[in-house]
């Protein structure tokens, strides 16, 4: 896939994209979940890599990944919550990460770790945890090509939207705009069709959902439901 294509919103105003979640996959049917995200409507897949150490949970690495990227038609967004990620942007690269995110709160040197994904020929993100505020990302949100609010405390799936990340959008958002800097904004963690009208009219770019598409009735339905919302915009 031409990386242009990945990141097309940069480009010219067009639809959010929607990322499925893994975490929340049937692991015992995985090649159809796959085949089911790539029918579907969906722009990327959201793998979430755990290391048990920057959260108490543990999922799996690049080898997985590997074999994911086989099965996979779409570009891969890989969201690190792991301690020193810069260890294993290379190998996540090689197993196929077309983004990858690391945490703010795992990154003494953001400025470096964030150049280093983008040498590694990934797309460049920066996820930060409920608790932190976006204006630590001023002094960098021209080099970052997506951020990813945490709209859970990052280790788990199927967690309770936090409120408070609406105005954090838009706090974003307004950053993004005032470098006129090309930064999509993901939200991550209890996302789903109670709440994305309200996160795309905040400015939301990119919606990961992992229960609300994968525990869903008619997970292609839900896909194409969240991916049809047209928000009205104020920017
Ligand atoms: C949480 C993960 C999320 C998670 C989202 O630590 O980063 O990507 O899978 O799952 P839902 O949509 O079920 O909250
Ligand atoms: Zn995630």
């Amino acid at each position: 896939m031409p990386r242009e294509k990945i990141f097309s919103p940069y480009i010219c105003r067009m639809k959010h994209l929607i990322a499925p979640s893994i975490l929340a996959a049937d692991f015992t049917r995985l090649a159809e979940e796959f085949a089911m995200v790539n029918e579907s409507e969906a722009d990327w897949f959201h793998l979430d890599i755990m290391d048990g150490r920057f959260v108490p949970n543990i999922t799996f690495g690049m080898f997985i990944v590997k074999a994911m990227k086989k099965m996979a038609q779409k570009p891969l967004d890989v969201h690190l919550m792991i301690l020193e990620p810069e260890r294993y942007v290379e190998a996540f690269r090689e197993a196929g990460a077309d983004v990858i995110s690391v945490h703010y709160e795992a990154c003494p040197h953001l400025h470096r770790v964030v150049h280093q994904i983008r040498e590694s020929g990934a797309k460049a993100g920066v996820a930060i945890n409920p608790h932190t505020t976006v204006s630590v990302l001023e002094d960098l949100i021209q080099d970052i090509d997506q951020v990813c609010l945490m709209s859970v405390n990052p280790g788990f799936g199927g967690q309770k939207f936090i409120p408070r990340t609406i105005p954090k959008i838009r706090q974003l958002k307004e950053l993004i705009v005032a470098a006129n800097a090309p930064t999509l904004i993901e939200v991550d963690g209890g996302v789903g069709l109670q709440n994305a009208e309200a996160l795309l009219r905040a400015g939301a770019d990119v919606l990961v959902a992992g229960n609300s598409i994968f525990r869903a009735e008619d997970p292609m339905s839900t896909i194409r439901q969240l991916k049809a919302i047209e928000p009205v915009r104020s920017f």
